[in-house]
Order: C-alpha cells, then sequence, then structure tokens
C-alpha cells in the first residue's frame, strides 16, 4: 500500500466520503465520526436501518475516554485487549453525532490492530465511524476486492491491507456489568481472564434492548448468503447440488456440488479467518442449498456460530 494510497485516503475522509478501510476483523466502511452527513453516507452506502449503532474507530485508548467516559472495568479491557477486536459499549459524552449512536446514551468504541486502519486514523486525525463494509445484511468482506465488488461505487478509495486476520467482527461488550452483546474476535474466556469476574453473553431480548429496539427478530438475519443456508442437523442433506461448509470435513459425502473445510486439523482461529470467504465461494458454487455445520462453542467458536446461526437466519444463540 502505497503512501499516496494512504494520503488520498485521509484527504477524503476530511472531505467527508467513505473509504473502504482494513482491520484485522473484517473491512470496515468508515467516514468521519465527527461530520454528520458523512455518517448518513455510510447508512445509504449500506442501505443500513438508522436504528442500527455504528462502532467508533480510534488510534488509542485516550482518544476512546473522548468519545465515551470511561469506567475501572473499560480501562483494564483496553489496557488488555486493545488494539483489538474489541469494542466497548459505554456512556457517550456530548458530542458525538446522534446519528452515529443513533440516539442512544451510549457509544461503541474500539482500537483496531491493523496498521494501516491506525495509519488512516492517524493521517486524518478524526475517529471514525465504521460499520463493516458490506450491504446491511450480507457477508462481510475479508479482503479488498469483497468491498470492491460490493461496494466499490460508494467509496473514494478501498485501502488493501490484505486478507483479515482473524476473520470475524469484533466482540462488542455492554462494559457495566460485563454482557457480551456480539461474540466476536475476542473470547469470552480471555475477557473473564482480564475482568477476574464472570462475563454473560445477552440474549436476544437483552440485545434488543441495549439498542433501544421493540424486537429482537428486528437484526436476526444478518451475514447471508442469497443461496438458502440450512444448519447441519444429523446426517448431510442429500448431495445433489448441495454446498457444504464442514468444520474438519471427515465425512463430506461423495457427489456434493461443492465444499469448503473450514479448519482440517480443527483449529478455531483457521476457521473464523476463512469463514466469510467460504461462505461467498460456496454462495457462487451455483448449488441449490448451502448446509452449514456448527464448530464447538468454545473460544471462537461462539463467534463463528452466532455467524452460522445468523446466516441460516436463526439470530444469536438462545440463552
Ligand atoms: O470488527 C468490527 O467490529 C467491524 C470492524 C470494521 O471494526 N465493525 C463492525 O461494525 O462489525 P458493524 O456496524 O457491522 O457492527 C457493529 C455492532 C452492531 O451489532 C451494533 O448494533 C453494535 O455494534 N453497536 C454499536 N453501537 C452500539 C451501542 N451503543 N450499544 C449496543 N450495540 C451497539
Ligand atoms: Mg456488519
Amino acid at each position: 500500500m502505497s503512501d499516496e494510497a494512504l494520503a488520498r485516503a485521509a484527504a477524503a475522509i476530511r472531505r467527508g466520503e467513505l473509504v473502504g478501510m482494513p482491520t484485522e476483523t473484517v473491512y470496515g466502511l468508515a467516514a468521519n465520526a465527527q461530520d454528520p452527513d458523512a455518517v448518513l453516507r455510510i447508512f445509504a452506502a449500506k442501505g443500513r436501518p438508522r436504528f442500527d449503532p455504528l462502532i467508533v474507530h480510534v488510534p488509542a485508548a485516550a482518544a476512546a475516554w473522548q468519545i465515551a467516559v470511561p469506567t475501572p472495568r473499560a480501562q483494564r479491557l483496553a489496557a488488555a485487549c486493545w488494539p483489538g477486536p474489541l469494542t466497548l459499549v459505554l456512556r457517550r459524552r456530548p458530542g458525538v453525532p446522534d446519528v452515529v449512536t443513533a440516539g442512544l446514551e451510549t457509544v461503541a468504541v474500539r482500537v483496531p490492530a491493523h496498521p494501516l486502519a491506525l495509519a488512516l486514523l492517524r493521517a486524518c486525525g478524526v475517529p471514525l465511524a465504521a460499520p463493516s463494509a458490506n450491504p446491511f445484511g450480507r457477508i462481510s468482506p475479508t479482503t479488498a476486492a469483497h468491498v470492491r465488488e460490493q461496494l466499490g461505487d460508494a467509496v473514494a478509495e478501498v485501502l488493501d491491507g490484505g486478507p483479515c486476520s482473524v476473520g470475524i467482527e469484533s466482540t462488542v461488550l455492554q462494559v457495566d456489568p460485563p454482557c457480551i452483546l456480539r461474540p466476536g474476535g475476542t473470547t469470552r474466556a480471555h475477557l473473564e481472564a482480564v475482568l477476574q469476574e464472570p462475563v454473560a453473553v445477552a440474549t436476544a431480548p437483552v440485545r434488543a434492548q441495549a439498542l433501544g429496539l421493540p424486537s429482537p427478530g428486528l437484526l436476526a438475519s444478518h451475514y447471508a448468503p442469497r443461496t438458502p443456508l440450512v444448519l447441519r442437523d444429523g446426517a448431510w442433506p442429500p448431495a445433489a447440488g448441495l454446498a457444504v461448509l464442514a468444520w474438519r470435513g471427515t465425512d463430506i459425502p461423495a457427489g456434493v456440488h461443492a465444499r469448503e473445510v473450514l479448519s482440517a486439523h480443527g483449529d478455531l482461529a483457521e476457521a473464523a479467518r476463512g469463514l466469510f470467504a467460504a461462505l461467498r465461494r460456496l454462495d457462487a458454487s451455483g448449488a441449490r442449498e448451502i448446509c452449514a455445520e456448527l464448530v464447538p462453542a468454545t473460544g471462537l467458536g461462539e463467534g463463528i456460530n452466532d455467524r452460522l446461526r445468523r446466516a441460516a437466519g436463526l439470530g444469536p444463540a438462545p440463552a
């Protein structure tokens, strides 16, 4: 990635335009978080409902505390987990535009662990609101090419930072008391080790309440391929026309239309890294149906299974 591209991207942000930004989790669709018109362009480009608030990206914890009010737990988490795939939901300070937070009294902040994201944040000198750079409800992008394919017309520049190293989005944590609103790249076990206390995972009603929504169902379907996707329940379905998304791939029936194995040797980090690209390939394979297998529900598996359930239109795991 050239210095010129970085300079062009920073200038575009300052003009109120959108930039495709690599992060360690997925690519983001970034705009100046202090410019309400720029942030509105994000919602328009994604077709995202305005009630779904955005994450504000900053280069360091000190910048986060200018946007959100830190608490002792937040400070411990920031020291241990930033830069990294953890988003903290905290009370917001005045001055954060309503369009960023969907009018909530809280704001989501994170410091991404990607050198180009940090370079862009430093070069433009403003916090960046950035959701994943996919049309609302579709598969999140983990390469610059994915962003260009899906939102190329909406962005002034896509910074190419290579394939994302984590591959699923950040863990979104409501900090006080600690409750995971979206499982992701930082595991619950790690959060519990840092905080030295149990961390809950939100039920659908709690998550809806955090977003001020009347119904949890409003955000149930997400990360969806166009091909119908079902979760494996017992035996694999009949092979004809079937695309299989397997965990270790030891028992895939002969004659399937397409197959992807998340990790032959059972590595959850490898599975997370390849998940969205594998889903895209299966979606493009012309199969009649995708059947996906859940992975072990530990560590990164909580985030992976959450994405698979949503891709199947089932929403997050029941409590
Ligand atoms: O890894 C990531 O988090 C990526 C990269 C680009 O940073 N971003 C991302 O953003 O996944 P997005 O907009 O696709 O997901 C943000 C999530 C949504 O589920 C949203 O509802 C939640 O964060 N969120 C944002 N602000 C919130 C708030 N104040 N309270 C509760 N949830 C919030
Ligand atoms: Mg998203």
